[in-house]
């Protein structure tokens, strides 16, 4: 799924104007392959951030890492094949990135599933791999760049979260509990290392076109124009929507914004009617 970040924003973010203060900054990101995660370490670079790529897809992983050096030649990207869900890989990604960079300034805890079932299917073994990618996964990586943030005194960490840890939905009972965790886990860290430095908020995404929606599609689990006709601005988000949400939050212009899930989602959740 190709991204639509236009080269009219790339390049004004390339001229560093909006978020000179990223630059240099050591960006980590997990589930950096593909998606949003890939969008928001384009639109990093851009901002000539150096970047920690995270997945446990390792072809995918490369494919993004080729084409960020292609689009942006000066950029130094460190790249880690790991998944989440197995914390002791997760601390050695995070020792070698420091290892590598001196430092971790901000944490996109990106990586996370979708559980798309009705309820009376859904197995255990679903229920656990929602949590154990999208809490777990989550709760680890906010763990390890904590403990390099706190020793700094300074750090921000953006965890993804979606409109569906705040609204509800049928058939999606792992997932939203799974997504509600990441706002609840991101107010506790909030408050917890304000005081050190470290600035913690999540991201709530409504439906943005990436493989995980394609996949949903594929499989008969979502009906594209329906959905579309149900957002009020009438379309899907864009990878790039929830990237430049990511910059702002990540940036010192949101420097007094601290233990909040900011939702993009083209005004679905604020929408009751059917
Ligand atoms: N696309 C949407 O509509 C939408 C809406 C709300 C929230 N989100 C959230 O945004 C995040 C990114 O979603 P996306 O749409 O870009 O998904 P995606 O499937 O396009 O990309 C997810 C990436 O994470 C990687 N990944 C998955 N499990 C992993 C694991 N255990 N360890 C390491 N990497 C792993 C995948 O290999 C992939 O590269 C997810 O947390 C998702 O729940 C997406």
């Amino acid at each position: 799924m190709t991204d639509s970040l236009s080269a009219d924003m790339l390049a004004r973010l390339a001229q560093g104007k909006t978020f000179q203060d990223l630059a240099n900054k050591v960006v980590f990101i997990t589930g950096a392959g593909s998606g949003i995660g890939l969008a928001m370490a384009r639109a990093f670079a851009a901002c000539e951030a150096r970047l920690a790529l995270l997945d446990m897809d390792a072809s995918g992983l490369d494919r993004a890492v080729a084409s960020l050096r292609a689009e942006f030649p000066a950029a130094q990207v460190h790249a880690c094949v790991a998944g989440v869900t197995d914390e002791a890989a997760v601390n050695e990604a995070f020792s070698a990135v420091h290892a590598a960079f001196g430092r971790i300034d901000v944490l996109l805890n990106n990586a996370g599933i979708s559980m798309n079932v009705p309820t009376l299917s859904l197995t255990g073994e679903h229920w656990r791999k929602a949590m154990d990618v999208n809490v777990n996964g989550v709760f680890y990586c906010a763990q390890a760049a904590g403990r390099y943030m706190s020793e700094q005194g300074s750090g921000v960490i953006l965890n993804m979260s979606s409109m569906y840890g705040l609204v509800a939905a049928p058939e999606r009972a792992a997932y939203c509990t799974s997504k509600a965790a990441v706002a609840m886990l991101t107010k506790v860290l909030a408050i917890e290392w304000g005081k050190l430095g470290i600035r913690v908020n999540a991201i709530a995404p409504g439906y943005v076109k990436t493989a995980l929606v394609d996949d949903l599609v594929k499989a008969g689990r979502m009906d594209l124009d329906a959905l579309t006709k149900r957002t009020p601005i009438g379309r899907m988000g864009e990878p790039h929507e929830i990237a430049t949400l990511a910059l702002f939050l990540a940036s010192e212009h949101a420097s007094f914004i601290n233990g909040h899930a900011v939702v993009a989602d083209g005004g679905w959740s604020a929408y009751s009617y059917i």
